[in-house]
């Protein structure tokens, strides 16, 4: 299959790429580079010996997008490209929506000019606000809290309706709850510019001595031992996740949005526990303030991925931390051309 990627060079992306080369389909990355890296590329060209397209260009022009779409003549779209910070999202309104809600109409147009049918779209358990009921399933009422969440949660509206709008159109809307973990090599990982907004990879970071001590936000949540409980899902199973959906959305029509978690919650302090094993020392911590906006608790229901799909997570927390470490303490500066 020919597979266009937007934010292909992205953290999710790169990783999404290793696979669909491995399984022997052709791509064309889009990206700005605005959060990732060339290096990223090379680095899947070196793991994969196959050659990634690129067009160097922005989602918010209409144009350059319609002519990289039109030219490469997709049988599907993966959209990761976007920008993700919650934080930045509330003093950056406007870029967040022009660049994810805006970008987004673009590329469905784009699609439409090439007449290409089939989407996968990065949307996040963001979308669900406050958990009414845990574990989050796909009906969940949609109440983001932040104008991020409302970007993805808009996104996911103009998709459906564009589905719904299109003879023989298949949309999969992927919700993915807290991605982490690196490619088993340890030559792709996440690399967050400035401090890390997230938890695996600010651990990492004090991991390697980067940061002096992380802080815990809050021991007083109702949970196992006081601390914020997250579904951690591995990218390396999340890119799995992505091959799955672009195979169902190659046999059904239609917009389905489908949970990508493992369905278990880990601590804060498990997740910590679990690093120290996986790096071989204790990390230093402290217990601050709850961080304003948190939940106690977030997992995913996941039968309708395996109804679906046919996927479910495979590897656990130790894992997770594992390939981790092996990413930062091999790369400890990241790509190490954005500092
Ligand atoms: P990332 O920042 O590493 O990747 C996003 C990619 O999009 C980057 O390569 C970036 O350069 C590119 N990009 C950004 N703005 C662009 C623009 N205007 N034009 C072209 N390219 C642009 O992030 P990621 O973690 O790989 O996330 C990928 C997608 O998954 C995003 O849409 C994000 O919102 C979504 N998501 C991420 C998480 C997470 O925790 N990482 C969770 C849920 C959903
Ligand atoms: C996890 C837990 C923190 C940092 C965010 C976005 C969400 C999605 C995934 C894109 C919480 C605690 C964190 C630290 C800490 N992204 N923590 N010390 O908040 O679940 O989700 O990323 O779609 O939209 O909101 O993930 O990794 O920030 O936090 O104690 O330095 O770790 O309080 O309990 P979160 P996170």
């Amino acid at each position: 299959m020919k597979v266009f990627v937007t934010g292909g060079a992205g953290y999710i992306g790169s990783h999404t790429l290793v696979q669909l080369l491995a399984a022997g389909h052709e791509v064309c990355v889009f990206d700005n580079f605005a959060n990732s890296s060339p290096v990223a590329l090379d680095r899947v060209r070196q793991l994969t010996n196959r050659g990634i397209g690129l067009v160097e260009a922005d989602i918010r022009d209409a144009d350059a997008l319609r002519d990289a779409v039109t030219t490469f003549a997709p049988d599907a779209v993966m959209h990761f490209a976007g920008l993700k910070a919650v934080g930045e999202s509330s003093s950056l309104p406007l870029l967040y929506y022009q660049t994810n809600v805006s970008g987004t109409m673009n590329l469905l147009a784009a699609m439409d000019a090439a007449g290409c049918k089939r989407i996968v779209f990065s949307s996040s358990a963001t979308v669900y606000g406050e958990a009414h009921y845990l574990p989050f399933d796909e009906d969940h009422p949609i109440a983001p809290t932040n104008p991020y969440g409302r970007t993805k949660a808009m996104a996911e509206g103009i998709i459906g309706d564009w589905a719904k709008a299109t003879a023989g159109a298949s949309a999969v809307l992927l919700r993915y709850f807290n991605p982490v973990g690196a490619h088993e090599s340890g030559r792709i990982g996440e690399d967050p510019r400035d401090i890390p907004n997230n938890l695996m990879p600010f651990v990492a970071q004090v991991a390697v001595g980067r940061r002096d001590r992380l802080s815990i936000f809050g021991d007083d949540y109702d949970t196992r031992d006081g601390t914020g409980e997250r579904d951690y899902i591995n990218v390396v199973d999340l890119a799995a996740a992505h091959l799955a959906a672009i195979e169902y959305a190659s046999r059904a029509a239609g917009c389905e949005a489908i949970n990508v978690g493992t369905g278990r919650g880990i601590t804060v302090k498990e997740l910590v526990a679990a690093y120290e094993r996986a790096c071989g020392r204790t990390l230093p911590v402290e217990i601050a303030s709850r961080r304003p906006g948190d939940v106690a608790s977030s997992y995913a229901a996941t039968v309708k991925a395996r109804d679906l799909l046919g996927w479910n997570a495979v590897l656990d927390i130790d894992a997770m931390c594992a390939s981790s470490w092996l990413w930062q303490s091999t790369n400890p500066d990241g790509y190490g051309d954005r500092q």
